[in-house]
């Protein structure tokens, strides 16, 4: 991702100073990519520093943790008053707003910026989600917006809030992306093996998919993955894949920042449990014997496949608005004057959630902000209008034993959302009799307890 970025500056006029600790990967992307543009290679972070004019401007990608705090202690010396070290990895927001108040102290600025896109993303353009001061923006805006992916002629690219706000938003990015990807395996999941559709059939039918509502980066490459033979087997390449998924921390991390903030992410946080669960190969092997199905599948409708796009779109919008009510409470909490619609509108290209729906989204926070996304009037009567066939769908995946943790708890968020009442009132009926922790009634102000073993007459407490 960093010889691509310092690729993209280069090839869009900026002189690049370019150190890796390993001196044969900077020799190697001069010698590969030199012609791009103009380089200058440091074999030590001294030279990068001594080559850069002031207030100097250094980029760092590395791993996420103690790498970034290990190349910020080498720089600091060499630094003055007013540089600026910009982290453009996936780092934890609160790792941020702790280098950026330590290096504020110091006189150095520090900018945590998400940069969303991959390899591909990098070099032609990726999603950039900077926060730190915004007077850092001033100097790093423009460069930043000159390598930005663009949309309709819109750098996605612009400053999103002070200290960590740029890595939250972009952790949450990767939060909706985890969301993404899971419902995605899930319909491939219950097109395969209740739909009985093969890999090269169902990319087909993603690649029509990818003409609807659904159109997105996601769905084309998923046509592209299921569409692949591979050439040692003979067989679809997704057949010849370990099922256990990987994951680098920033899903997880949204779902813990979720839980601290009390943001219900509910699908968001199912998709990072799956990831958990697929990885279970010692106890997977072992449920295959002990544990029974009790399937009693319901054969599909003819409309099954058709049923699946919509229950994916339904949860595709269910993770998008719980994404962006977390970033809303994440604004209050941390005091960032976070944009939702600015945010979905640096997610219009360049990164891995890129969507047409997100347009849309950005369109539904122009005028009055929802308080839900699902609220705004063109996303209540779509998500509406699929209930029916995501109702089937979920159906359908519980009766086969298919497993659709995103798609299904979607659902129930969806369903809680709507309900009249809910059963949290017994909950606060047994948290008053075994902890008196007390409760409100609906027909008066007030908290008030009842006295379980001492003639349950009512107290206000
Ligand atoms: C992006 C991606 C990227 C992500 C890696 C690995 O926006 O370009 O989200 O930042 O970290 O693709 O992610 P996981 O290992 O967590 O799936």
């Amino acid at each position: 991702m960093g010889a691509n970025l310092a690729r993209n500056f280069a090839r869009n006029g900026f002189t690049v100073a370019v150190h890796n600790r390993s001196e044969g990967r900077t020799q190697e992307l001069i010698a590969k990519h030199g012609a791009e543009g103009d380089f200058v290679p440091a074999s030590s972070l001294a030279d990068l520093v001594a080559s850069l004019k002031r207030p100097r401007r250094i980029l760092v990608m590395v791993k996420a943790g103690a790498p970034v705090d290990a190349v910020i202690e080498q720089l600091v010396p060499l630094l003055d008053d007013g540089d600026i070290i910009i982290d453009a990895g996936n780092s934890l927001y609160t790792d941020t707003r702790r280098r950026e108040a330590d290096l504020a102290a110091k006189g150095i600025h520090f900018v945590g910026v998400g940069v969303s896109g991959g390899e591909e993303g990098a070099l032609h353009g990726p999603s950039i989600m900077p926060g730190g001061p915004r007077e850092s923006y001033d100097s790093l805006g423009p460069m930043l917006e000159a390598i930005a992916a663009d949309y309709e002629g819109t750098p996605c690219c612009a400053w999103i809030g002070t200290d960590g706000a740029g890595h939250f938003v972009k952790m949450v990015h990767n939060g909706i992306e985890y969301s993404d990807m899971q419902v995605i395996g899930e319909s491939y999941h219950l097109l395969r093996e209740v739909g009985g559709l093969e890999p090269a059939a169902q990319a087909e039918i993603f690649a029509g998919w990818n003409s609807t509502e659904l159109a997105s980066y996601l769905i084309e490459i998923t046509a592209e993955v299921l569409a692949h033979t591979d050439a040692e087997s003979g067989r679809p390449l997704v057949d010849v894949i370990v099922d256990a998924a990987g994951q680098k921390g920033t899903g997880r991390w949204t779902a813990i920042s979720a839980l601290e903030l009390g943001a219900p992410i509910t699908a968001i946080t199912e998709s990072v449990f799956a990831r958990g669960i697929s990885s279970l190969t010692g106890q997977r092997e072992q449920a295959q014997q002990v544990l029974q199905g009790g399937t009693a599948p319901v054969p599909p409708g003819e409309g099954f496949v058709d049923d699946v796009r919509q229950a994916l779109y339904a949860a595709k919008l269910v993770s998008y608005a719980q994404g962006l009510d977390m970033l809303r409470e994440a604004g209050r909490e941390y005091g960032w004057d976070l944009n939702l619609k600015d945010i979905a509108s640096l997610w219009r290209a360049g990164c891995i959630i890129r969507a047409d729906l997100l347009d849309e989204i950005m369109k539904a926070y122009e005028s009055e902000p929802p308080a839900n996304l699902l609220f705004a009037p063109a996303f209540a009567e779509a998500i509406g209008a699929a209930v029916p066939a995501w109702r089937r769908v979920v159906a359908t995946a519980v009766s086969a034993g298919i497993p659709v943790p995103v798609m299904s708890s979607a659902l129930a968020y969806y369903d809680a959302l709507r309900a009249p009442r809910l059963p949290a009132a017994l909950i606060q009926g047994q948290r008053d009799y075994f902890g008196a922790h007390t409760y409100q009634r609906v027909d008066k102000p007030g908290t008030f307890h009842t006295l379980w073993s001492e003639g349950r007459a009512e107290v206000e407490w």
